[in-house]
């Protein structure tokens, strides 16, 4: 397959075919989105729940993500990648959001950069984008550091499951003010924007209304493209499964009945078995030794 570049996913959009993107966070994830033919690969700062254990996204540091970026890259192939910049790291001034997405395009390897922002980051999007000439795909809609900011995951106490009465509220939330976002983002040079837990109305129209591709998580079935959490779609993170993700396979459950079969073969000594996974001296050797 040949290299996916920005053009490509500019033609997928404009040929009507969905664009299929999925987060990956070290380099087998990446092999494995590779080899599925997945257009877009990203570095999401999910990362900091599904795999460091955080309770919410606002944990993970820019040099954390750029490790795992680092990772995902040399996985990475032909698909395009994107990388996440966390919490904190361009909401300061437009200075800070180019020495930020500069960072994670030279040391994290990523081909552009995701920010979870609304219009109010206009400014600092057209100055990586134009300043810096590094892509920028913008979020809006529920998203998970909007929901820290908001009070959300973490401060509700009710760690991940208070997503979903944070989910209720930002359904009965301003489709106008998403959609001025949306025209913010589109305007300030976002090349996409993913539209996060929000009516499929609000987000066919945003996307109809956009000339660039959205890519849609809870957001139905009428934007440019689709993202998951790897982690959710297969069944591996098992503290919370938001209503919009399809598990797409149980690989966590494979996982613990592996795991206990192993524990229970050592603990039998049925493993190893003596031929299979051992090694043998020759005959001479052996007796020598004897
Ligand atoms: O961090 C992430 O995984 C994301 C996707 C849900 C879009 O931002
Ligand atoms: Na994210």
């Amino acid at each position: 397959r040949s290299k996916v570049t920005i053009h490509t996913i500019k033609k997928l959009y404009s040929d009507g075919k969905p664009i299929a993107m999925m987060t990956a966070y070290d380099y087998p994830t990446a092999v494995a989105c590779e080899r599925a033919g997945v257009d877009v690969v990203l570095v999401g700062d999910s990362l900091a729940m599904v795999a460091l254990g955080h309770d919410d996204t606002s944990q993970v540091t820019l040099d954390e993500m750029m490790h795992h970026s680092r990772a995902v890259a040399r996985g990475t192939r032909s698909a395009f990648m994107v990388s996440d910049l966390p919490f904190g790291t361009y909401h300061a001034d437009e200075a800070a959001a180019v020495t930020s997405a500069i960072r994670m395009v030279k040391e994290g390897r990523a081909e552009a950069v995701k920010l979870e922002a609304g219009r109010r980051a206009a400014a600092r999007i057209d100055a990586i984008v134009h300043g810096a000439g590094i892509p920028v795909m913008g979020h809006i809609g529920l998203t998970p550091q909007t929901a820290v900011a908001l009070g959300g995951f973490r401060v509700q106490g009710k760690s991940v499951s208070s997503a979903q009465a944070l989910l209720d509220d930002a359904l009965a939330l301003h489709a106008q003010a998403l959609l001025d976002d949306a025209l913010a983002l589109q305007s300030a040079g976002c090349f996409s924007l993913v539209l996060e837990a929000m009516p499929s109305l609000v987000a066919e129209t945003i996307t109809r209304l956009l000339g660039i591709p959205t890519i849609g998580i809870g957001a139905g079935r009428r934007t440019s493209g689709q993202v998951l959490v790897y982690s959710d779609m297969m069944g591996i993170f098992d503290r919370f499964t938001p209503k919009f993700c399809r598990r797409f396979a149980e690989v966590g459950s494979t996982m613990d009945e592996a795991l206990g079969e192993y524990k229970e073969a050592v603990r039998g000594r049925m493993f190893p078995e003596e031929g299979t996974h051992t090694y043998a001296m020759s005959p001479a050797a052996e007796e020598s030794w004897r």
